[in-house]
């Protein structure tokens, strides 16, 4: 006998900034998520076009490469249409309209204390010419979120203040338009991609810092880039002790080898003398080609058909409207705007 389940699955919204391209950070922690997700829940990926308009309105160009490669980068780590929709933000407008009504809930100075926010602000170094639209982001992000009614939103440590200003949106407005139709969202966050750090050994992987190994760089380049990464700067012989603690290669091998055993056995034969960077290194070039040898080959399959890449952006896209047109209408009936 059949048991039936009557709870629909839960909405799981992901988004990217498409200012650049994936990276070794995003693999870490995010996309075994939304690979694994899919399977169980109704999950929507937003390519963020609009947000990353915020930071890059002057090279609109540059925005739309990051579109097309970052629908690439999706689908060779394995995302299926048929079971994610990936959509491009701007082409949701209902989006646009939402974040204009939320803006009225929310103060001046209630996004200067959003940390995230003032964190941006500082790095890009706006002073007090902040561009509006990039000040109000995060109400922005709160219409993405609200809008396909989901449940959880994968996200990095550093956007967990925008889920909180979310939630207070949500309340907000549900409470001053006596209403359920928003609901509050949770967050989930990967572990491994809050600590993994840029090849710097510094920050985490980031374009601005030039420290990021992309899923599409070629493997001279992974060569290239682990060969220059930091390890322990006072290991200078083979024959020295050499430290694990804040050593690139093995938090990446901690990361990405499969073979814990030989890793736990690099470490000790690191920390007693013995082991060369060079061949350390080496190990970690293995470990990266294994991961993204594939992804490079399926990437080029789609770079090579990019009518196949948009026809799915533009197909998820219709499909993500759909559910926003929903939402946006009991929005206006709530707020008295239907004519
Ligand atoms: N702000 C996110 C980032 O910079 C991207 C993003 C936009 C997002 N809209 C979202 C993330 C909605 C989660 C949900 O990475």
């Amino acid at each position: 006998m059949k048991t039936e389940l009557h709870r629909e699955p839960d909405i799981i919204l992901t988004g990217i900034r498409t200012s650049g391209l994936l990276h070794l950070g995003h693999y870490a922690g995010a996309i075994a998520n939304w690979v694994a997700l899919q399977d169980y829940h109704k999950q929507f990926v937003m390519l963020a076009n609009v947000q990353a308009l915020t930071d890059y309105f002057e090279r609109p160009e540059l925005v739309r490469e990051s579109v097309f490669q970052v629908g690439v980068d999706l689908l060779a780590v394995g995302l299926d249409p048929q079971k994610t929709t990936i959509f491009i933000q701007s082409l949701i407008p209902e989006i646009a309209e939402l974040t204009v009504y939320y803006l009225n809930l929310v103060t001046v100075s209630r996004l200067q204390r959003n940390p995230t926010v003032k964190a941006e602000i500082q790095q890009k170094k706006f002073d007090t010419s902040i561009p509006a639209g990039f000040f109000m982001y995060p109400v922005s992000q709160a219409a993405d979120i609200t809008i396909f009614k989901a449940r959880y939103v994968p996200v990095g440590e550093d956007q967990l203040p925008m889920i909180e200003q979310t939630n207070e949106i949500v309340r907000a407005f549900n409470r001053i338009y006596r209403t359920d139709v928003l609901r509050e969202v949770e967050a989930i966050v990967p572990r491994i991609a809050a600590r993994l750090p840029g090849t710097d050994g510094k920050a985490k992987m980031s374009k601005s810092l030039g420290n990021a190994v992309y899923l599409s760089d070629s493997a001279d380049v992974i060569v290239q880039k682990v060969m220059s990464m930091y390890t322990d700067p006072n290991h200078l012989r083979v024959s020295d002790p050499g430290k694990v603690e804040g050593n690139t290669v093995f938090t990446y091998l901690d990361a990405f080898d499969p073979e814990k055993e030989t890793v736990l056995a690099l470490k000790e034969q690191y920390q007693r003398g013995g082991l060369g960077d060079v061949a350390l290194k080496k190990r970690l070039i293995e470990v990266i080609e294994a991961i993204l040898g594939p992804v490079r080959a399926r990437r080029q399959e789609y770079e090579n058909n990019p009518d196949f890449v948009w026809k799915t952006l533009r197909e998820g896209s219709e499909k993500a409207r759909a559910v926003a047109i929903e939402t946006i209408e009991q929005v206006r009936t709530v707020m008295h705007l239907i004519f």
